[in-house]
């Protein structure tokens, strides 16, 4: 497979695994990388520069394919704002590739740039992946309102904000939300994409660090099963439908307040819940694709399935433009 996604990042297969805060760790990122796609490890999960250097000296240590870090800015620069540490590491470091999402990260552009860093930044809007080409990013990954984590406030979903961007920005685009099999790949090329960014397919695999319990949740999960809270912080997030976004939406119902909203969507409470298997404790980022997956698979047996899929559906699609 060869597009200029696949070129820019020196990749087999044009599938990125986007970066998921404490999912995504060294040995999965690197299964996806082995596997011929692009795994990305995620700075936010680590306290500071020196474990994020760890982390991705140990992600090197498992491949010796490209891999990314994922930098998930807050939407506002605030106090304690670590984007510099890890900027900082991923450019001593020397990684190939960096997802950036949250917000504009065009004041590291010419850090990165002088580094050799290609980068991928994730938006949820047209208006915001035009920034992104105008800043100098290499690729924009365009996300629709069905993904897991932060679809944005328009609600416009990747059906129609994919083929859009593509016309809008003449750098690759990549496609995300929504996709966890072959027929969302095929759609996501023929609307424009030259690759895909896939997040909950990649939560239920072997691989992942989800307690069994969550993975066991998305199989059975249909896609009803999401809801997006925090809009009232016009931070809108897609997450499951459990007890805790239940509260969030009873406490935004009545105004409450960012600290009070934090007892209940801060990373701390979602990460306990989610590595103890406690399936209503916490918030957790989950897109509407969880009602296509029907089993937890390897990673490498997710991305060949994609890829032989995709040969499938051409044929089947080519024999239907033959009779016509
Ligand atoms: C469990 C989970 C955690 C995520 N954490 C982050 C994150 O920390 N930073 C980020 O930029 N995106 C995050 N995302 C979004 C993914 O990188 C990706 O954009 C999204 O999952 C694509 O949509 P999909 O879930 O429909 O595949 C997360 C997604 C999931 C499912």
């Amino acid at each position: 497979m060869k597009t200029r996604v696949t070129e820019l990042l020196g990749i087999k297969y044009p599938i990125i695994q986007g970066g998921m805060q404490w999912l995504s760790r060294a040995e999965f990122a690197a299964a996806v990388s082995n596997a011929g796609g692009l795994g990305i490890i995620t700075a936010a999960t680590h306290p500071g520069k020196k474990e994020l250097v760890e982390e991705i000296r140990k992600t090197r240590a498992l491949t010796d394919k490209p891999f990314g870090v994922n930098i998930s800015m807050l939407p506002e620069v605030g106090p304690g704002d670590k984007t510099m540490e890890y900027v900082e590491a991923v450019i001593e470091e020397r990684v190939p590739v960096v997802e950036t999402s949250g917000r504009s990260p065009e004041e590291f552009v010419p850090l990165l740039k002088k580094a050799g860093i290609k980068l991928l930044h994730k938006v949820p809007a047209v208006r915001y992946a035009k920034k992104a080409e105008r800043i100098g990013a290499d690729a924009v990954i365009i996300v629709g309102f069905e993904c897991g984590g932060h679809p944005g406030m328009d609600d416009v979903t990747t059906m129609i904000l994919t083929p859009k961007t593509v016309d809008s920005v003449s750098i690759p685009v990549i496609a995300g939300g929504g996709i966890a099999d072959a027929r969302g790949f095929v759609a996501a090329l023929a609307m424009g994409a030259e690759g895909v960014v896939m997040g909950t397919r990649f939560v239920a695999t072997t691989e992942s660090l989800a307690h069994p319990k969550f993975k066991e949740w998305i199989v059975k999960a249909q896609e009803t099963d999401t809801v997006i809270i925090q809009r009232s912080i016009r931070n809108a997030a897609r997450v499951m439908k459990n007890a805790a976004a239940a509260k969030v939406l009873e406490m935004e119902a009545r105004g409450a307040s960012l600290e009070e909203l934090l007892t209940v969507i801060s990373g701390r409470v979602g990460r306990r819940a989610l590595f103890e298997g406690d399936l209503e404790g916490g918030t957790f980022a989950i897109g509407q694709c969880v009602g296509l997956i029907n089993e937890i698979k390897p990673v490498r047996e997710v991305i060949e399935e994609i890829v032989h899929g995709a040969q499938e559906i051409l044929s089947r699609l080519q024999k239907i433009l033959a009779q016509s």
